[in-house]
């Protein structure tokens, strides 16, 4: 779904995303779309576990960039357009700013406000950067604007965003920028999979900013559905699916509970859980596969020691 964009910035048109909403509350293993986490707030408090010691991807994959900065700023050369998706406070694509000289910065997020404010900070520091933004849920359809050059179009996929789909989704999704990219390519971080112990650290850190983060879900909720979700009667709940490969979110009842919504309700029993997020996690096998049968000819990969990420670009 995609919004229309001013010459500048983007308007505040938000899609009716309630049909969608009342069919994971109502299914017997309820569930909530992740992209709901990003309401002002949770764009905020995604901010701040980043900045947690024990969320090692973003300090992982900073530290990938700052090592291989003109390898990988090389592998892509300098011009065209910068389409950052999910690009959230823009601090990574501008971190390559210099380097790549692109003439054209377009970010892309589903939290249209806070994109519009890092904006318009980043659009008076380069003034020789045209710089666009667009509230999409790309998770649904990539659309990029036809205003935007088909020539030489990187897009920036960091932060392992690409962790919140299922296997069939990340293909389709690779699927539709490998034809977007024309002769561009696609700079995407990667997460690993890794021991139990490292991952729990992770996403059920000491400080319960994860945790805040998670509930914070029933209050985004609460402000699109019009429901009365009640935070105190939920605890964030972590779970490692083995089968799967990757990390799983849950908001648990604490207590049996009627949550109630314009035209409808529902039953939580004690013990229940609300499905809130997937974070896959990749081998290095596992993701070269994904992008070669998304069109990706050629990989390079570039990582920590430990492993721990995956700084992919691919062509
Ligand atoms: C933004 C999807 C990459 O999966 O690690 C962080 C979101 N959830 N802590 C991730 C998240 C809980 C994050 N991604």
């Amino acid at each position: 779904m995609q919004i229309p964009i001013t010459p500048k910035l983007t308007e505040k048109l938000q899609p009716n995303f309630v049909p969608e909403i009342e069919t994971g509350l109502l299914a017997k293993n309820a569930s909530i779309s992740p992209k709901f986490l990003y309401d002002p707030l949770g764009s905020h408090l995604f901010t701040a576990i980043t900045l947690l010691p024990e969320y090692y991807p973003t300090n992982t994959e900073k530290n990938i960039f700052t090592k291989y900065h003109d390898q990988i700023t090389n592998a892509i050369g300098t011009g065209g357009t910068l389409i950052d998706l999910g690009a959230g406070n823009c601090q990574k694509a501008e971190s390559f700013f210099n380097a790549l000289q692109p003439s054209n910065y377009l970010a892309i997020d589903f939290s249209v406000e806070y994109l519009e404010n890092a904006l318009k900070k980043l659009e008076g520091k380069y003034p020789n950067i045209q710089m666009q933004c667009i509230g999409m849920d790309f998770s649904k359809e990539l659309i990029i604007p036809d205003s935007i050059t088909k020539a030489k179009r990187t897009f920036f996929y960091p932060g392992s965003s690409i962790g919140n789909f299922l296997n069939s989704e990340a293909l389709e999704l690779l699927t539709q920028i490998k034809s977007q990219a024309s002769d561009g390519g696609l700079l995407m971080g990667v997460d690993l999979m890794k021991e139990d112990s490292v991952l729990i650290a992770a996403y059920d850190d000491p400080l319960k900013v994860t945790a805040a983060f998670n509930l914070n879900i029933l209050r985004s909720i609460n402000a699109q559905l019009g429901s009365d979700f009640r935070v105190e009667q939920f605890r964030h709940q972590v779970k490692i699916n083995h089968l799967e490969n990757r990390v799983e979110l849950y908001l648990e009842a604490l207590e049996d509970l009627t949550v109630s919504w314009p035209g409808n309700s529902r039953v939580f029993k004690k013990g229940e859980f609300i499905h809130t997020e997937n974070s896959h996690k990749y081998t290095i096998e596992s993701i070269q596969l994904l992008l070669n049968k998304a069109g990706f000819k050629s990989t390079q990969i570039w990582t920590d020691p430990k492993d721990y990420f995956a700084v992919i670009y691919a062509q």
